[in-house]
Formats: C-alpha cells, structure tokens, sequence
C-alpha cells in the first residue's frame, strides 16, 4: 500500500548519501555550533536537508516537512509530514567515525506509516511500513525481515543509550543510570546515533536501548521500524523531551527498574 512512498524514499536517502560521503573525513566541514559547545552541525546537514526537502517539495508539493536543521516547511494543512533527521549521529561524522545516517519518516494524520534509515558508510538501509514488517538490506545482499531480540534476562543483554546536549546544565544527565544498570548488563553501547541504536534493536544487534532527551526527527522513523520488528517503546518520563525504552517487553520492563 504504501510501496511507492517507501520506493520513492530508499531512493532519496541513497542520494543523499552521496552528498555525505563526498565530504566525510575531508577538511571541508565546515563545523559550527548549535545549542551549545556540544552540539554541532555540518554542511554535509545542512546540504543534506535542503535536497531531501526540495526532492519531497518537487514530489509531494502538498505534503508537509519538519526537519531537524530547516525546521517547518510545505503546507501546513497538510495530513501527510515528512520528519527528517538529514544526519543522525553528527558527532560521529564530524569525527571521521563511520555510524552515522539519514533518518525519513512520513506520517499520516499524526501516525508514522513509513521510517527508512540508512548508515551510508557501512550500507546498511532499514525500512518499514505500518504493518507490513521491518527490513534490513546489508550492502547489495536481499532485505531480511527483521525481529527483537527474545532475551530474557539483562546479564546476557547488550544495551545501548546516549547522553543529553544539555549533560551539562542538568544533574540528570543520564551517568547515575549507568552507574545504575552496568553491573547487571553484559555491557553497554553509545553509539552516538539514536536512529541507528533504534534500528540495532528492531534486528537484534542491540538488545535493548535508552535515552532522554531526543527529538521527533532522531526516532521518528526507527520507532516504526522497531515496532514493526515486534518491539515495544515505553516513554519514562515527560519533562525532557522524548525520553524512551525500546527493546522486547521483559528487557524494557528490566531496564525501567534502573533509570530515571
Ligand atoms: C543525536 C544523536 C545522538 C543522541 C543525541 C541526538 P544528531 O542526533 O542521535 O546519538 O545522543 O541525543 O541529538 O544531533 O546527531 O542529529
């Protein structure tokens, strides 16, 4: 039902991708700040945006989009928004570090009916639609549905989380639930992309994941895809944006005992 939104966007995230590799590891950054010293933006973000925005507009010209550099744009009646996060895991790419990827969702009246993300380093492209399943295609190999982890206990669990922006100017930043859950998982990752750490536990890679503090475009698409692999997310506190659980329902239950 949904195939030609879904074809339309693998399509333009591979695009994309091509504006991101140009520049990665290269001298030509240019690296600026956003909210704080912490947060950084590249031109290889902003480039991105603009041609995804302008690719849906030229297609889609009565849809809706909310980026994460450019914010609103198209029309704002419309049912459908795109929500896009161009470069998740700008850290890592203003590093050189090679987890990063571009994050596309498309919702319909408020309810997310496809998420796409691709890690166009390591060419790995997760893709779902409101129940029609959860994929991943690694490189040139066929898609493979994809499914939650079915581990039941957290000491044979591998968990991911992140850490705030604004770490910073809030005690809460997170370090007291490390310090918290780490004696009772069998270890922890950070990442440094929350869509990417998202579709790891949709596949299985991770088998659980944490974070507070996000915003729509970083999980918006991942969440779908989590969910359409037989995850579950459960929202563990209200006052600092999106603050989220993802994993099966026993590890997320397992995890919400240790974290605030
Ligand atoms: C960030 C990454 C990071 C997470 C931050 C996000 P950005 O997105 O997903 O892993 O810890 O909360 O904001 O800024 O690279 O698009």
């Amino acid at each position: 039902m949904y195939k030609d939104f879904l074809d339309f966007t693998v399509n333009l995230v591979k695009e994309t991708a091509k504006i991101q590799l140009k520049y990665f590891r290269g001298n030509d950054l240019s690296i600026k700040t956003k909210s704080n010293v912490f947060d950084v933006v590249t031109r290889a973000d902003k480039e991105s945006e603009e041609f995804i925005a302008n690719t849906i507009m030229q297609h889609y010209p009565d849809h809706k989009i909310l980026g994460e550099e450019g914010g609103y744009r198209g029309n704002a009646d419309s049912e459908y928004m795109w929500v896009v996060d161009p470069l998740d895991g700008t850290t890592n790419y203003s590093q050189g570090l090679p987890l990063f990827c571009i994050s596309v969702a498309l919702q319909h009246k408020g309810e997310t009916i496809m998420g796409v993300v691709y890690a166009p380093y390591i060419e790995e492209l997760f893709t779902a639609t409101k129940n029609g399943g959860a994929y991943m295609q690694c490189g040139s190999k066929a898609p493979q549905k994809i499914e939650v982890s079915k581990k039941q206990s957290l000491d044979i669990s591998v968990i991911g989380t992140g850490f705030p922006y604004d770490k910073d100017i809030y005690a809460e930043n997170n370090s007291e639930n490390i310090v918290r859950i780490l004696p009772h998982v069998r270890d922890i990752r950070r990442m440094g992309t929350a869509a990417y750490d998202v579709c790891c536990v949709a596949c299985g890679m991770l088998d659980g994941f944490w974070e507070m503090s996000l915003h729509v475009w970083d999980v918006c698409a991942a969440n779908l895809i989590l969910t359409e692999a037989g995850g579950i997310i459960v929202n563990y506190r209200n006052d600092r944006g999106i603050s989220i659980i993802v994993g099966n329902e026993t590890i997320v239950n397992k995890i919400g005992t240790f974290i605030k």
